[in-house]
């Protein structure tokens, strides 16, 4: 097996979502595990989280196929899909016991076509467009749309939602617009007393910061990786990193003063050193703009990263470092011992990007290691 490995901490992933049960108290918990868990493997990812005794109500994947694979592997909550249902797909929403995101008549008919055939109801959630202006129906025909399924019969309201576009920003002004908007549905369906299921609106930002947004249950996800959405909310719930990255030296060079490591000659020595050769490379997740400005943690000490990312490898000048073929090379995590770290959100300001990317760019052809 490779020795470049993502080192998973499942006791961290435990941790997490417990913090987040006590902070909202009796709130249900919809665990996003879209784009395999970001990353961190769904199926062991789930199956940490149902060892607990306070497990996830509820799942919540972007695609048909995510849910399936839970399915496959006995998972029984309810799945939610948050992409809305297509023509080829519908029978496999009944077949599996699926919940489908829904936000137009024509969802409906697809959904009624498929299950028509089957004898069955269908379990949706409403989702609200309430002004993220990604998916959803817009707020102002919500209360209609809802009135009329709501005479349906053979349609199970299992829910409602709306989803917040800058929930993470120190300025909540648009997040409680949006929220505005979303109690106004919710108001005008109670008074008219028609049942809607659970309503749900928040993601991380807001399990953070807007607790006035839990309703009936809350959706994290990146919380549960151990990361905050972003540098600008509260730490109000405690968390621990689950990724690690992990290679090895597999070559150390003696290199002259004024050579040239890499693709495109972009670095050269300063003087005579010791380059190692790490066999991880962009084709693995470690992006090519980390090039020359990255570093990693080896035997207790940072050492830079130089020359171009290649597909398959990177290299790093240790100087006159004593280290040895086989000794560990941490790209993202923590090192026991040292303490020393080099986290998503370094690794992030480097390329400009979130801990999200970062974590579901780690690729396939990495293996991801359980601990
Ligand atoms: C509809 C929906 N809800 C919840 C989440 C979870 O968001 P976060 O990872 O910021 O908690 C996502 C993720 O993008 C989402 O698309």
């Amino acid at each position: 097996m490779r020795l470049s490995y993502a080192l998973i901490d499942i006791s961290n992933l435990k941790y997490n979502f417990l913090n987040i049960r006590k902070k909202i108290n009796d709130v249900r918990i919809m665990a996003i595990v879209k784009a395999d868990a970001y990353g961190h493997g769904v199926i062991e990812t789930v199956k940490a989280l149902n060892s607990l005794p306070e497990k996830p109500e509820y799942f919540g994947v972007a695609i048909l196929e995510e849910a399936i694979e839970l399915r496959r592997n006995n998972v029984h909550q309810p799945i939610l899909i948050f992409n809305p249902v297509i023509e080829n797909d519908a029978e496999l929403f009944s077949k599996y016991d699926l919940i489908s995101s829904v936000f137009s008549e024509k969802h409906i008919s697809i959904l009624m076509k498929a299950n028509h055939i089957q004898g069955r109801k269908i379990k949706i959630h409403v989702k609200v467009d309430t002004g993220m202006h990604r998916l959803g129906i817009d707020y102002r025909d919500a209360f209609s749309f809802v009135k009329k399924l709501s005479r349906d019969k053979d349609i199970i309201i299992d829910g409602i939602y709306t989803h917040f576009a800058n929930s993470d920003e120190k300025d909540k002004s648009f997040a409680q617009l949006q929220l505005k908007r979303f109690n106004e549905v919710l108001s005008k369906l109670k008074a008219e007393g028609i049942n809607y299921g659970l309503a749900h609106a928040a993601n991380s930002g807001a399990i953070l910061d807007m607790p006035e947004s839990y309703f009936d249950m809350v959706r994290p996800g990146i919380l549960l990786f151990g990361y905050y959405p972003s540098e600008e909310t509260s730490e109000s719930i405690p968390l621990k990193p689950v990724m690690s990255l992990v290679s090895y030296i597999e070559s150390i060079k003696k290199i002259d003063k004024e050579e040239s490591i890499s693709y495109g000659r972009e670095y050269f020595t300063k003087k005579k050193t010791n380059i190692i050769s790490v066999p991880i490379g962009y084709a693995d997740g470690y992006t090519r703009g980390l090039s020359n400005k990255s570093k990693a943690i080896i035997n207790g000490k940072y050492f830079p990263q130089v020359g171009t990312v290649t597909m398959d490898r990177i290299m790093f000048d240790i100087a006159n470092e004593s280290c040895k073929i086989g000794d560990e090379v941490i790209l993202l995590g923590i090192e026991k011992g040292s303490n020393l770290q080099f986290s998503a959100w370094d690794w992030c300001k480097l390329v400009n990007t979130i801990p999200y990317e970062v974590m579901c760019g780690i690729s396939k052809r990495i293996p991801r290691i359980y601990r």
